[in-house]
């Protein structure tokens, strides 16, 4: 996320940026000293799953397709209060803070799609409708379009009061992979307006076999941890809650047989020492190797790249802030934040082009903090998109394009999801974790492909605080159809 230098000051007294600080000490008591959604989510979430679990349906081969209505759905309209009841034998109305899960079982993994049968909202201005969770994938992100852009003139600003186009009822469900066991299937409000009337969402098996990965990984971005605070940017940067959202993250990651994790950069809010000590703390308290990234934020002082490397050796293997390793038949390349910056670029062109070099036949994936090309254009709710890959990243782009091995790139920093494929070259930008949506990436390694999906962290309670809901500014969640999910070749096309 681009930003204006910190202070000194600002950093110690976490105040934040630019003058958008809405900072409170603690995540876990909200400002009228109840319970945060977060703190009260993980109580929630168990009474969610009992009662969904009552009505628990089967889908299978011998029974491919499920109608889930919402009498057998566990709904609670309210992450502050907490409250679960039964479904409705009709039409559910969903609340801008509420959920509605089924809980479904599956004896082997199988590929799913779906329909959503779900009614307009009651406001019509563009933007996300309703989440559509398997257990914490986002399997669908539909979203109120408009004809007109409706850009502004910062993509902090709040959304306007512009409305929309009056969308379909019937969403459709691209396919999903379903791994074997018990999942929880969910409909959830956009926090600033209610979802509209829940009718049902069928599921059904589709013919495409599973396959076992060699390997799966995750790319988290922007976590932004600091001890304690939040501050506004797009939405609400939860910094000081992100250190137990990423070890609960990645802790999860592990039990589920993730392999690696590869951060892509802005892991502290501020560099400081404290922070990188923060962060090394976590990483310590979980059992998953994290490669790091600098970001922006990782290089505030002068001393910052030591104080990285010092207190994060762990993560920087190779004992340099650019670097490459190999995981699942893969090669990364990993490059410090200051590839484009003209005092070091063409010492960093030298040393990307010497790594791309050294291997030019293990499939290559090339990790920087920026992105190496934005589409600008829309996103699929209207909202006009900055283009920040200009600036001196050309060169950067250059060199990956004319290295045939490489077969895509990922990247964080402007804290919105974005896929582009340019040359058979496959662009993946996250949006942040650190604020809504709360996002990452996992992929699936196999002999011929990558495929991967997004996921949020799993409290919906923190993912509800790092929305701000007077703002109404949810156009970062997905900003393309089909960026939920996907698949890459490892071999170029054409090259
Ligand atoms: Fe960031």
């Amino acid at each position: 996320m681009p930003a204006m230098p910190l202070t000194r000051r600002q950093i110690l007294t976490h105040a934040g940026l630019g003058g958008f600080a809405a900072l409170y000490s603690a995540s876990r008591v909200g400002a009228d000293g109840e319970p945060s959604p977060s703190a009260l989510w993980p109580g929630l979430e168990r009474k969610l799953h009992d009662a969904a679990d009552r009505h628990t349906r089967e889908l299978s081969r011998r029974s491919p397709e499920l109608r889930l209505e919402s009498a057998r759905g566990a709904y609670t309209a309210d992450l502050h209060r907490g409250g679960v009841e039964r479904g409705e034998t009709t039409r559910r109305g969903i609340a801008p803070d509420g959920l509605l899960t089924f809980a479904v079982n599956t004896p082997a993994p199988v590929y799913v799609r779906g329909t959503l049968a779900l009614s307009s909202p009651p406001d019509l201005r563009p933007g996300l409708r309703a989440y559509v969770l398997c257990d914490s994938t986002l399997i669908g992100a539909p979203m109120v379009r408009t004809q007109a852009s409706w850009g502004t003139a910062k993509v902090t600003d709040p959304a306007p009061s512009v409305l929309g186009n009056e969308p379909e009822d019937r969403i459709p469900i691209e396919p999903f992979l379903l791994p074997a066991g018990r999942h929880y299937l969910t409909v959830a409000g956009p926090h600033f307006r209610s979802a509209g009337a829940f009718q049902s969402l069928t599921l059904s098996i589709t013919d495409r076999a599973v396959e076992t990965p060699l390997c799966r990984f995750a790319l988290i971005t922007d976590t932004h941890v600091q001890r304690v605070g939040q501050s506004e940017w797009m939405n609400i940067k939860m910094g000081g809650a992100a250190p137990a959202a990423l070890r609960d993250t990645l802790r999860a990651l592990a039990s589920e047989g993730v392999s690696f994790v590869q951060h892509g950069g802005d892991m502290t809010e501020g560099a400081t020492r404290d922070e990188f000590a923060l962060l090394s703390s976590v990483l310590r308290d979980q059992p998953l190797p994290v490669y790091g990234c600098l970001g922006n934020h990782d290089v505030y002082h002068a001393e910052s790249r030591a104080d990285a490397l010092d207190l994060l050796s762990r993560h920087f293997p190779s004992g340099a802030l650019d670097y490459t390793y190999r995981h699942g038949g893969l090669r990364f390349v990993v490059l410090d934040e200051n590839i484009s910056n003209p005092k070091t670029r063409d010492a960093k062109r030298r040393w990307l082009e010497a790594a791309l070099q050294q291997d030019r036949k293990t499939p290559t994936i090339v990790v920087w903090h920026y992105a190496p090309l934005n589409r600008g254009g829309v996103s699929n709710c209207g909202f006009r998109l900055e283009d920040w890959s200009k600036a001196g990243r050309e060169s950067l782009l250059d060199l990956v394009r004319a290295a045939p091995h490489v077969v895509a790139t990922l990247n964080g920093h402007d804290h919105w999801d974005e896929v582009n494929v340019r040359d058979g070259l496959t662009h993946l930008q996250n949006a942040a974790f650190v604020e809504w949506p709360n996002s990452y990436r996992v992929f699936r390694v196999y002999p011929d492909r990558v495929e991967w999906e997004v996921r949020q962290v799993a409290n919906r309670g923190l993912v509800r605080q790092s929305f701000a809901a007077r703002k109404a500014l949810s156009w970062m969640i997905a900003t393309a159809d089909g960026d939920l999910s996907g698949s890459f070749p490892l071999q170029r096309p054409g090259v």
